[in-house]
């Protein structure tokens, strides 16, 4: 169990980008349980995105280019080393497609994300980058979204295969300490 604290002195949010946890990992984690200990008075709260409904909003052709498509992911992308100063994860790197089937549901989804996605395999960052940025505006897009709000004493579990989250930091000046647990995960295919 890992505690994720922020504290009232802290000014970085951790994971402050839209992701997906660990898919620089070979098999990144399955999903992960967060329990609420100190919750801001207003604030702090996860916003979560469901990639199978991106995916389908996508075109047809696009579904069928990306299909093909590896990706290459990145523990030490830029977009999330500005959450994290103090990585310890530094050179960790995995390559997974671009779409995945769900082990459990059989459904195809868009997994590359904002803070570890660094371009299409065998294609370089500035060919990938017209590209991805599309389809990471598309991920923030708010229909495809909830928004959980915390109280002492919450729990969220998320399916890390299937969605995204991205931790909001308005809360400035207050404590919010929360507990982590990562379950193992399989490789993407
Ligand atoms: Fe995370």
């Amino acid at each position: 169990m890992v505690e994720v604290i922020k504290r009232p002195e802290d000014t970085l949010n951790f994971g402050g980008v839209w992701h997906s946890d660990t898919t620089y990992l070979e098999t990144p984690a399955m999903g992960a349980l967060l329990y609420g200990v100190d919750i801001p008075e207003q604030g702090g709260d996860t916003m979560f995105t469901n990639m199978y409904n991106v995916f389908d909003s996508l075109s047809a052709g696009m579904q069928s280019f990306l299909g093909s498509q590896m990706a290459i992911n990145d523990a030490d992308n830029e977009a999330i080393r500005a959450t994290r100063p103090l990585s310890t994860n530094k050179g960790l790197r995995a390559t997974h497609p671009v779409v995945r089937t769900h082990p459990v549901t059989k459904r195809p989804l868009l997994y590359i994300n904002k803070a570890h996605t660094t371009r299409f395999a065998g294609m370089s960052e500035r060919e990938s980058a017209p590209i991805l940025d599309f389809l990471f505006e598309r991920i923030m897009q708010p229909e495809f979204s909830c928004r959980f709000q915390w109280q002492r004493g919450s729990l969220a579990f998320w399916d890390n295969r299937a969605c995204q989250h991205y931790p909001l930091n308005d809360y400035q000046g207050e404590l919010r300490k929360m507990l982590r647990v990562s379950l193992a995960g399989d490789k993407p295919r």
